[in-house]
């Protein structure tokens, strides 16, 4: 079930370094929301505290309120996080001793879940919805290594549905990929967003303009600018988002 989150005064820090400035932001429930802003940002570093793997780094600290639906996120167990906000990477990251079954039914049998039937119909359908059921149905022993750059981050992408979350953060997902595969990454963002609230870090503003209802621009570890993603390409309130957008740095 689709959970919104809510984003009230985030800080975070590498050590001494402040990488994040009291950054507040909605991301609603079935919205695609896309982060952009030039390298260094923070991008990776923000969607990385909302399923609390930033704190995981050395020396990293986060100050703020995050809530998940009703709940408080730094209230949570972070295992519990992690497999309620699930995380797409921008290398596909399949685990490369386990098969293509195993790697999406994985996450299904750390849930508990053993009964063959069951977890072989989860798998179908998870693959299903990552559009990748149809290329590799006749191969599922094989393993995951064998696949191509793009058929491997659809399997990361359809590992992370697999455990059903309520949240799906990616991050440039399709940066590695070929135009084909990019676009039906593309399309599944589209899809995913009718069941989803989906969090999408990209460099690439046509992208952005695609897929995202809503569109956050990062600078410097700062939000500058939050909206509408037509808005933001078409009549950005800020000079700096203007700047950003028309390629003028970054
Ligand atoms: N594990 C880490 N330890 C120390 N500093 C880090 C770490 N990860 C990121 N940083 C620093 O935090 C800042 C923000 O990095 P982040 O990876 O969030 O940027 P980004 O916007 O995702 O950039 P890119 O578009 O290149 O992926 C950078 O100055 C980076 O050097
Ligand atoms: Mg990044």
């Amino acid at each position: 079930m689709a959970k919104s989150m809510s984003v009230r005064n985030l800080n975070a820090w590498y050590g001494p370094q402040h990488t994040l400035k009291d950054i507040s932001i909605d991301l609603d429930e079935k919205m695609a929301t896309a982060i952009i802003g030039p390298s260094g940002c923070g991008k990776s570093t923000f969607i990385r505290c909302l399923n609390r793997m930033h704190e995981t780094a050395p020396y990293a600290k986060v100050t703020g309120e995050v809530k998940l639906g009703d709940e408080n996120l730094f209230d949570l167990d972070p295992v519990d996080v992690r497999r309620v906000v699930g995380m797409v990477f921008q290398k596909p990251n399949p685990f490369p001793t386990m098969s293509i079954f195993d790697n999406v039914a994985m996450g299904l049998k750390l849930g508990g879940i053993r009964k063959q039937s069951e977890l072989r119909e989860r798998v179908e359908r998870a693959l299903q919805m990552a559009a990748l059921w149809n290329e590799v149905k006749d191969r599922l022993n094989r393993p995951a290594t064998a696949l191509s750059g793009g058929q491997q981050q659809r399997l990361c992408i359809a590992r992370a549905l697999a455990v059903e979350p309520d949240v799906l953060l990616m991050d440039e997902p399709a940066s590695a990929l070929d135009p084909i595969s990019t676009m039906r990454v593309e399309e599944l963002v589209e899809q995913l967003k009718n069941d989803y609230t989906v969090v999408i870090v990209t460099h690439n503003m046509q992208q952005a303009a695609r897929v995202a209802d809503r569109t956050a621009f990062f600078l410097s570890g700062e939000l500058v600018e939050f909206g509408e993603t037509t808005k933001i390409f078409t009549k950005p309130s800020d000079s700096r988002t203007e700047d950003y957008i028309t390629g003028r740095f970054g």
